[in-house]
């Protein structure tokens, strides 16, 4: 009989082996003729499964939102520095990639368990702001350097529009909202980042489908799929600063000294 020779790779998202390569199943040539968008192809590729368009478009606006936010934030200013010491593109793109983390466009992962776990749990605001705080965590999607209250995040405001007109349901992003109030009401900063905004729509998305089980979900918050959302997303913009920093012949970057507090 037949001997199955053991394999040492396991895959289950793409198979490169026919006449065209299929992504989830789906062949290249389908996805361009039925003129789907790189949503889709997200939606296949992380998700294993084709997502209603609303779910699509969303992840659509995300990546578009999240692609840049000027030279001055740690990603684009550390491929910035890169580009001008002279690196390669990749270089450039992972210098900046790797600033991204919980401080930095890497809390949407966080921001969905924290508001789920609250949600599901029927904290209030008040007692997961609290609870948060007794336990020395900085809520993940609350907070930002430079907008305010009176200043809010357009991105935010833009998700959460979409959402509302094309979503069944935005229960968690509701619940995100009063957190926000509550935290405003302690902090003119304290707003609803881009993150918490992404995070926890994405649950929404996730729960008001219809696509995914129970455990599906878990599994996808367990695992931390969202900061993927913004990894990509920026990536366009680090390539963007790169390229402008080479156009421009920049020289090397120095920090200058009188910006340096040198102290004993
Ligand atoms: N939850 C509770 N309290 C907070 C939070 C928060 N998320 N953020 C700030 N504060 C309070 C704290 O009391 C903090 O004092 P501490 O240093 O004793 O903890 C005080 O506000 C002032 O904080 P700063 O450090 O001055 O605020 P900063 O402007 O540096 O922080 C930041 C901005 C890093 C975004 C912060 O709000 C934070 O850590 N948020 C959570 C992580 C997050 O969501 N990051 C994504 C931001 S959006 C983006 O990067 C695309
Ligand atoms: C970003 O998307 O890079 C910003 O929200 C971060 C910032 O500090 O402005």
């Amino acid at each position: 009989g037949k001997v199955r020779a053991p394999t040492h790779i396991i895959s289950t998202i793409s198979d490169d082996r026919g006449e065209e390569p299929c992504y989830a199943g789906v062949p290249m040539s389908s996805i361009v003729e039925q003129g789907l968008g790189v949503g889709d192809v997200i939606s296949l590729l992380w998700f294993k499964r084709s997502l209603p368009r609303y779910c699509t478009r969303f992840i659509e606006i995300c990546v578009m939102l999240c692609a840049d936010h000027g030279p001055c934030v740690s990603g684009a200013h550390n491929s910035i520095v890169t580009a001008r010491a002279g690196k390669d593109l990749v270089s450039c793109l992972v210098s900046g990639l790797l600033t991204i983390g919980p401080r930095f466009g890497g809390a949407i992962d966080d921001a969905a368990r924290y508001f789920k776990d609250a949600y599901d749990k029927g904290l209030t605001p008040y007692e997961f702001v609290e609870s948060m705080k007794k336990k020395g965590i900085r809520v993940p999607g609350i907070g930002h350097r430079i907008k305010r209250g009176d200043n809010r995040d357009k991105r935010v405001e833009l998700l959460q529009l979409y959402a509302r007109e094309n979503f069944p349901s935005v229960k968690y992003m509701e619940y995100a909202v009063q957190v926000e109030t509550y935290t405003l009401s302690k902090a003119n900063n304290l707003v609803l980042n881009v993150d918490g905004a992404i995070g926890s729509l994405f649950l929404d998305l996730l729960a008001g489908s219809g696509m995914f089980t129970k455990p599906e979900i878990d599994e996808i918050v367990e695992i931390g799929y969202l900061n993927g959302l913004f990894v990509l997303a920026r990536s366009i913009g680090l390539i963007g600063h790169t390229f402008d920093q080479k156009r421009l012949k920049q020289p090397l970057y120095r920090h200058p000294w009188e910006d340096v507090l040198y102290t004993k």
